[in-house]
């Protein structure tokens, strides 16, 4: 049996579930990272604020691996929109994570990671089926209880692949040339490929959850910062917390 490790990139996308742990959780430091251990609705996790980006994301699943007894790993935070089909709102569930920023051309193919020989890493089909029935029974609660002004009224939930790069992408020109280059990439984000690369070096199941904060486009910082303040814990603790409840990922 081994704890469940929740990380996110920023404050916000995790402040709910440090608040929700049962009292007793004890904090470990180690590289600059609070790792806290304990009880989330009745779930023995791991909570862990990685910082932004591959490295951060990186090194933060080598420690909880590591260090924490950890049989599973969930990534959770916002995503800018990429495909056509996903709006402001909507929620993600990675079925594959890939580096769009890998470019070791001619040594490797595009997008391929060196030595590894694939560029993408599939996300555990049990733990995503999980949290997408959990965003599923979110979505139609948050719509049938009004939504948010600045959230659309019926979030969509979606399962596709996930793209990870060292950029925030806030420019139209950008965004439209990773939309021709990955047509099929629901999203884009800073950190979910660099942990599944890491938890597939250590053979730790993983899955990675997005919410849609923007659209990757001009008003990508505005929207971002936006959702961020007022949206993120919403949707992370309201559906991460009946899936902890369900005891589904009590045993490993
Ligand atoms: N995370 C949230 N929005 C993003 C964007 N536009 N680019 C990269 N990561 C993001």
């Amino acid at each position: 049996m081994g704890r469940l490790a929740i990380l996110g990139a920023l404050h916000e996308e995790i402040a709910d579930l440090l608040a929700a742990m049962d009292p007793g959780a004890e904090t470990r430091r180690i590289a600059m990272r609070d790792f806290q251990v304990g009880t989330l609705w009745g779930t023995p996790c791991v909570i862990a604020l990685s910082r932004i980006g591959k490295v951060a994301a990186a090194a933060t699943a080598s420690i909880v691996i590591q260090e924490f007894e950890v049989s599973r790993v969930i990534f959770t935070g916002l995503a800018g929109g990429l495909h056509p089909r996903v709006r402001v709102g909507d929620v993600v569930v990675a079925d594959a994570l890939m580096q769009h920023d890998m470019d070791a051309r001619p040594l490797f193919g595009r997008h391929e990671i060196p030595l590894l020989g694939r560029e993408r890493f599939d996300a555990d089909p049990a733990l995503s089926a999980l949290l997408l029935q959990s965003a599923g029974g979110f979505a139609r609660e948050f719509a049938s209880g009004g939504g948010q002004p600045s959230a659309p009224a019926q979030p969509q939930v979606h399962h596709g692949l996930i793209a990870t790069g060292d950029v925030f992408v806030n420019d139209n020109e950008l965004a439209h040339a990773l939309r021709e280059r990955l047509p099929d990439a629901l999203c884009l984000e800073m950190e979910g490929a660099a942990m599944a690369q890491v938890c597939h070096e250590f053979g730790i199941p993983f899955a990675v959850m997005r919410v849609i904060s923007d659209s990757a486009d001009h008003a990508a910082k505005a929207d971002f910062t936006d959702f961020l303040v007022n949206l993120a814990r919403v949707y992370t603790a309201g559906i991460l917390k009946p899936l902890l409840l369900s005891g589904a990922l009590r045993e490993a």
